[in-house]
């Protein structure tokens, strides 16, 4: 991936107010995993009231797992948790405790990734998964005025014949979902294994994203382009080795999901300065900012946010950025209308900082 020379920051300590503005940004999270917002008390407590057992029995055990070495480290960990997820309840508890944090970060809409293969391999069926999931959602709609929907993921380095299973059984509750998305380990799993799922899944009305480039090659994101259609790339840090996929990327207006702290816990980026967002704003790309795993990575969506300030980008850069997220969700006009609306009154709040 190119470097790139991001501002020096030369302001200090971030203040008090600036941290509260950053957090009040009315924004939407467009790249969450609700399996990587089960932090380690939840599981512990979740594994005693399911009678699951887990390796780590206490949280000082536990908490020493959460030291990546790259994505399929995390994932190891990420999948043996999702173990102890059994009941709808557990899925409504793990969107609320979710929803919460992102109303205390300015959320105002989140499109959520599931994994279903992983939870029905753990001998969870479908509809529980989706009822508790969806029920989280619409107690937090009226609890927090979060407007929301599921994206069910792929897992690309299961069977292609399980995700073709898949989208048979989701044909009946496509209603309850708003897209497909691909996740989990990338190498050696391009896009292409997935062209006939995605057109499946794509002509029954679901939007399209992937992820693509975070550890894979930027060929992988042309993959996604070309083949899976997708309206978004998830990641998409390797793109930047391509300056012809930038320019394309910028002139089709496609939107890259980033997760900083993400991408430096897994160690795609040894620095956040090397992520190739100052590149990628200057060639004018659309860029939105999430936090994937919370979690797992050390932060929610703001403190995502915060990290590229304290990194040196601007208070404006980030405001730009949660303008894009409304601008980027897949909803209907007069929901985003009424978000930008918000927005811009935050906008004149905070004209002077
Ligand atoms: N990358 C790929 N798959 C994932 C991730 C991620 O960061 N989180 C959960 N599944
Ligand atoms: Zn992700």
């Amino acid at each position: 991936m190119t470097t790139t020379n991001t501002p020096v920051d030369t302001r200090g300590p971030i203040d008090d107010t600036v941290r509260a503005a950053i957090r009040s940004m009315p924004k939407a999270e467009l790249h969450l995993h609700i399996e990587g917002t089960l932090e380690p008390e939840l599981a512990l407590r979740l594994a005693r009231r399911n009678g699951v057992t887990l390796p780590w029995n206490d949280l000082s055990t536990l908490r020493q797992q959460y030291d990546f070495s790259n994505l399929q480290s995390f994932l190891d960990l990420y999948y043996q948790l999702m173990a102890v997820l059994k009941t709808a309840d557990d899925f409504r508890d793990l969107m609320l405790d979710y929803l919460a944090h992102a109303a205390a970060d300015g959320v105002r809409h989140a499109e959520i990734f599931f994994d279903p293969q992983v939870h029905m391999g753990n001998g969870i069926a479908l509809d529980t998964v989706m009822d508790g999931l969806l029920e989280g959602l619409r107690i937090g709609r009226e609890r927090y005025g979060i407007t929301g929907g599921l994206i069910v993921c792929i897992v690309r380095d299961m069977p292609v014949e399980s995700a073709q299973a898949l989208i048979e059984q989701i044909a009946p509750r496509v209603h309850d979902l708003i897209g497909i998305g691909l996740d989990s380990a990338e190498v050696g799993y391009p896009p292409s294994l997935f062209t006939e799922v995605f057109a499946k899944a794509r002509a029954m009305g679901l939007h399209a994203v992937a992820h693509a480039g975070e550890e894979g090659p930027a060929d992988y994101v042309i993959q996604a382009l070309d083949l899976l259609h997708v309206e978004r790339i998830d990641h998409g840090c390797h793109a930047a080795d391509d300056d012809a996929l930038v320019a394309r990327l910028c002139a089709a207006r496609i939107p890259l999901t980033m997760c900083p702290l993400s991408n430096l816990r897994l160690k795609v980026v040894a620095d956040l300065h090397d992520l190739p967002i100052r590149r990628y704003l200057d060639a004018g790309a659309t860029i939105t900012i999430n936090s994937d795993d919370p979690a797992y990575f050390g932060g929610y969506i703001a403190d995502n946010y915060q990290a590229l300030y304290d990194t040196g980008y601007s208070l404006q850069d980030l405001a730009s950025w949660a303008r894009t997220s409304l601008s980027a969700s897949f909803i209907d006009d007069a929901r985003r209308q009424s978000m930008l609306e918000e927005f811009e009154a935050w906008q004149r709040r905070h004209c002077e900082l």
